[in-house]
């Protein structure tokens, strides 16, 4: 990649600085050995050089140019970590947030949002929309079933909060969201004292935006990307189809063991509602799973319409999984 960048003549030269080895101060830190600072973006940004020049195209400490679905597409395109800027990203004023933890279940106000090049232009637009298997209406928080959801079942695949967190013993206190939408599970979490980082990309609307409205933390990063969590720190993953990466079973694969990595021993991984498409895929899941060791506390297989995606019925898998004590 650094090759390449170097020798290409074309390319921003803001991305060549930010890529170029900078000598540390102090000569060579006693600690690490290094005698310089290499900034890294990821190996996939190769694939997107045009694009990633594109983004790193502005003026010096001017503003930045308007373009969060640039980055988004590079993120998307696994081009993460994405370079720095030294440029000002334009602030919004976010008028109208409301303290926590009123701001949990409050209509979030619209003026918290640059809706410009968005479909909708505010959150009333959003309310009916389906925007993803797990996102069926889930900005509208008054009304319809987001602010049910974990707290009233609709099929024994929906597990209710409070008998998940009874299975943790009390130990549930930190948690990850994986794919988690508008931020309902993290509120959900928040009103029984637990802190949920949800992460969430802002496909097709300001997922964003809303979970930090709402007094939670958002976490904008692709599924491809390594968490960026030290091991072994979560007392609970929580993730639901947003998991069905596509493509080859390993992707899964990679995603699972790094699911695990960030679990503690102990640690709940609750899979929630995950569409198998047919029993083929459930089977090959099970057997990904079961190579983990995990105690299943819950295990429960229904079949569920894919009101978002095909719309046919398809074998749903939920389960609670409790992480075992590994010893090498
Ligand atoms: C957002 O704008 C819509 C349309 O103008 C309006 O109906 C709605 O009440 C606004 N929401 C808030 C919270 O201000
Ligand atoms: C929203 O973004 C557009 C360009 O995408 C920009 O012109 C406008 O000033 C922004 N509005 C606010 C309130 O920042
Ligand atoms: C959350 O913490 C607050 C402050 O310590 C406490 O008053 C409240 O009862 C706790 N709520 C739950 C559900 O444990």
């Amino acid at each position: 990649m650094k090759v390449l960048i170097f020798l290409d003549p074309i390319l921003a030269s803001e991305l060549k600085l930010f890529l170029q080895r900078h000598q540390l101060p102090l000569g060579k830190d006693s600690k690490s050995g290094m005698t310089e600072m290499v900034a890294s973006v990821g190996h996939s940004c190769e694939k997107s050089v045009d694009l990633l020049s594109q983004y790193m195209s502005y003026k010096v400490s001017g503003p930045c140019p308007d373009d969060w679905s640039l980055a988004q597409k590079l993120i998307l395109r696994g081009c993460e970590p994405l370079a720095r800027r030294r440029c000002l990203a334009k602030s919004i004023p976010k008028v109208g947030l409301h303290p926590f933890p009123n701001s949990l279940w409050k209509p979030v106000g619209n003026k918290t949002v640059n809706w410009s090049g968005l479909g909708c232009k505010n959150f009333e637009c959003l309310k009916g929309k389906k925007l993803g298997r797990d996102c069926v209406a889930c900005f509208d928080l008054v009304n319809g079933y987001e602010n049910q959801r974990f707290v009233k079942a609709t099929s024994k695949n929906d597990f209710l909060i409070d008998d998940v967190l009874s299975l943790g013993s009390g130990g549930i206190r930190i948690g990850f969201d994986i794919g988690g939408g508008s931020g309902t599970f993290g509120a959900r979490m928040a009103d029984r004292n637990v802190t949920v980082i949800t992460s969430t990309l802002n496909i097709d609307a300001p997922f964003n935006e809303f979970v930090a409205a709402r007094g939670l933390f958002p976490l904008f990063v692709s599924l491809d990307h390594r968490f960026p969590f030290y091991d072994n720190v979560f007392d609970l993953v929580h993730a639901s189809s947003a998991l069905d990466v596509g493509g080859k079973p390993e992707k899964l694969e990679f995603l699972m063991f790094d699911i695990d990595r960030i679990l503690r021993a102990g640690g709940l991984f609750w899979l929630d509602n995950f569409y198998c498409a047919n029993d083929e895929k459930k089977k090959v899941l099970t057997r990904l799973i079961e190579r983990f060791g995990y105690k299943k506390l819950k295990w429960v297989v229904g079949e569920k319409v894919d009101s978002a995606g095909s719309g046919k019925s398809e074998v749903v898998l939920s389960a609670v999984l409790q992480k075992p004590v590994r010893v090498a």
